[in-house]
């Protein structure tokens, strides 16, 4: 299939899905010319060395943990926040990197995840119609016709947002924070609090003794950067394309085009259409790509956009982010591996657990019940062993917070319960103990499969 020439700007030539309508637009332009004299919030050769970390995942070398927030906000942009989730999602990459016996790439949901795509161009509450909520880098939540008015200037806040929480998470990352044995300590909080502690109590313990023994033969965090140092990574929806392409770079030392807005960036179910607008921006950037899939998908259309958007079949390149509901996986799943299959194609394939198991309560909440969110991935587990395909990573909504939004987990949360601490912007997240719940499950299921694996060629040393 001929492309026609792709520039940071070609998408305005396409059907943009999900855009919002600014009304002024001179100041629409004022912002993004600012943005785009702004430093990069991300290098190059990090988008590359994610890709090549992606890229091991996608031949079972490695497992994706990809999580965060359903959307930022400005109003809740604080070091605690951060920091919790930071510690949580560790704590996690330690359980699986333990059950896989392989490394765990790290990338959060974090650090630009403000735009959100809706179902609806418009909300109505008691006869008032106004625009629908946006995410904070396009309008605010509150329903008043002046918050819901498209402001550009709120881009601006969002790059803002975006470089302290990316500077906290580097500081983090590389200043100790990540330090092995302490987020082994926190997890040993957590499966002593935890109702369900006999459950995890085994698993710690091993990982317990290996870092006795680690250090007992003189590998511990103060001489090894490596027991307390990790690479995180950051990524987005890639929806707002005004935004993301005053944020396109052209990369000196590969002379190539790199989003530096994050180091991964995926396409919506909502936004993947074939000559649309984001898979358009999209393939022109070389970060690691991932592809939100939902039931329906077609195959053939798969195999299309894995044409557009990685003509070359680029090692770690393109993520397939499955998120069909726990009862789709098998309907919808095998069709779509045969067809990578078929076609002789690398990928990496994901589950996301959570965006095809919302529903609403009598009450109007929208939740999440945990034990739908644990069927999924059973599920793809067992979709991608009968597939033999590598079942290489997941996708959560997530926060380090305790609140109360997805039902069920060690707690129990009931739909009663909800209305306690129910605080986000959009889709319902799990909460710290649900989430490091959901890790012990994915090691169990991990561990099943490396122990199902053939062994590994072990290189001989010369
Ligand atoms: N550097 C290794 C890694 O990132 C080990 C490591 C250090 C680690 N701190 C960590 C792993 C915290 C998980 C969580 O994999
Ligand atoms: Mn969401």
């Amino acid at each position: 299939m001929a492309q026609s020439r792709w520039t940071p700007e070609s998408w305005r030539a396409k059907p943009v899905e999900q855009a919002p309508v600014y009304a002024d637009a001179a100041a629409l332009a004022e912002v993004e010319r600012q943005l785009a004299g702004y430093p990069p919030l991300v290098f190059a050769g990090e988008a590359r060395k994610l890709k090549g970390a992606l890229g091991k995942a996608q031949v079972g070398e490695a497992f994706l943990l990809q999580g965060g927030d359903c959307a930022e906000s400005f109003g809740e942009h604080s070091a605690d926040n951060i920091r919790d989730f930071f510690r949580v999602f560790l704590q996690m990459a330690v359980v699986l990197t333990f059950a896989a016996a392989s490394p765990v790439v790290k990338v959060g949901r974090i650090a630009g995840q403000f735009a959100k795509p809706r179902s609806s161009d418009v909300e109505t509450k008691d006869g008032v119609t106004l625009p629908a909520y946006r995410g904070d880098i396009v309008n605010d939540i509150e329903f008043t016709a002046e918050a819901r008015e498209p402001d550009p200037r709120r881009q601006l806040e969002a790059f803002r947002q975006s470089a302290a929480t990316l500077n906290l998470l580097r500081a983090f990352a590389t200043g100790g924070y990540a330090n092995l044995e302490n987020v082994h300590r926190w997890m040993l909080g957590f499966v002593k609090d935890s109702p369900f502690s006999e459950r995890y109590q085994e698993l710690a313990d091993r990982i317990t003794e290996t870092l006795a023994f680690m250090r007992a033969i003189g590998l511990n965090p103060e001489a090894s950067p490596e027991l307390r140092a990790t690479d995180f990574y950051t990524s987005h929806e890639a929806l707002l394309l005004g935004y993301e392409q005053a944020m396109t770079r052209l990369d000196s030392t590969s002379g190539d085009y790199y989003a530096t807005s994050g180091h991964m960036v995926w396409i919506g179910d909502r936004t993947r259409q074939l000559g649309g607008a984001h898979v358009e921006y999209c393939r022109g950037v070389k970060n690691p790509i991932g592809v939100k899939c939902g039931p329906s998908l077609h195959p053939d259309e798969l195999i299309r956009l894995l044409d557009a958007l990685d003509p070359d079949a680029e090692p770690g390149r393109l993520s397939l982010i499955c998120r069909f509901g726990a009862d789709k996986v098998e309907a919808s799943l095998p069709a779509l591996i045969r067809a990578v299959k078929r076609e002789g194609r690398r990928v990496l394939w994901v589950c996301d657990p959570m965006h095809g198991n919302t529903i609403k309560t009598a009450s109007g909440y929208k939740t999440r019940p945990t034990e739908r969110i644990a069927a999924e991935i059973k599920s793809f587990f067992a979709v991608c062993r009968g597939e033999q395909a590598y079942a290489g990573g997941v996708h959560l909504e997530m926060t380090g917070k305790n609140v109360t939004e997805c039902t069920g987990g060690a707690r129990a949360i009931s739909e009663g319960d909800l209305r306690n601490r129910y605080h986000t912007y959009c889709d319902p997240r799990l909460n710290a103990e649900q989430a490091i719940e959901i890790a012990f499950l994915i090691a169990e299921l991990l561990k099943t499969e490396r122990l199902a694996a053939p062994a590994r060629p072990v290189e001989a040393a010369e």
